[in-house]
């Protein structure tokens, strides 16, 4: 093999022209071809600004979306509802989930089971005095139905009850 110095005087070059010190030391390997620091960094920050935005649409959504009042409903009986326990049934359309709790003293509440952060279901565990968000662990008070810690800013949406003989009616959604 023949070796020549190449034009800068950094070293020898072989037949093709290519520095012999390359041959000695490749810089290519086979993770070259994989996502490189500065790539990885743009996907992720790319990433990070499509989940932001998309959130954002959804709480907006969320809180812009107009509730419908509902109408007159019968929901249960209220023997079936003991102090302490929680019934859940669809109000005012039947993809909107709703949450009657019968407290303990007596007094009936029902709201909304969605949470006014991004819309996740809302839960009752019985004994709790609160209604609990999973996704983002927003919490309401059970008796009000507003929110007391997490990222929720607005209460649930409150539907007024009546008993009417023994059965429990939902009259509307309130706010
Ligand atoms: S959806 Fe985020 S706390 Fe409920």
């Amino acid at each position: 093999m023949t070796t020549k110095m190449d034009a800068g005087g950094t070293g020898a070059n072989d037949e093709e022209g290519t520095p012999v010190w390359l041959k000695d030391f490749p810089h290519t390997s086979a993770g070259e071809e994989a996502i490189t620091r500065r790539a990885f960094t743009s996907y992720v920050i790319a990433g990070s600004g499509v989940f932001a935005a998309s959130t954002l649409g959804a709480a907006v959504w969320t809180s812009l979306r107009e509730l419908d009042p509902g109408t007159p409903t019968p929901i249960v009986d209220i023997g079936q509802v003991p102090e302490g326990k929680a019934f859940l049934f669809r109000y005012p359309g039947p993809d909107d989930p709703a949450i009657l709790i019968h407290l303990t003293g007596g007094e009936l509440v029902a709201y909304s089971q969605r949470c006014t952060h991004l819309g996740c279901v809302v839960i009752y565990e019985p004994g709790e005095t609160e209604l609990v968000c999973p996704c983002h662990e927003g919490i309401f008070d059970l008796a009000t139905g507003d929110p007391i810690a997490g990222p929720p800013e607005r209460p649930l949406p409150t539907i007024a009850l009546e008993v009417r003989v023994n059965t429990i009616w939902a009259l509307g959604i309130q706010r």
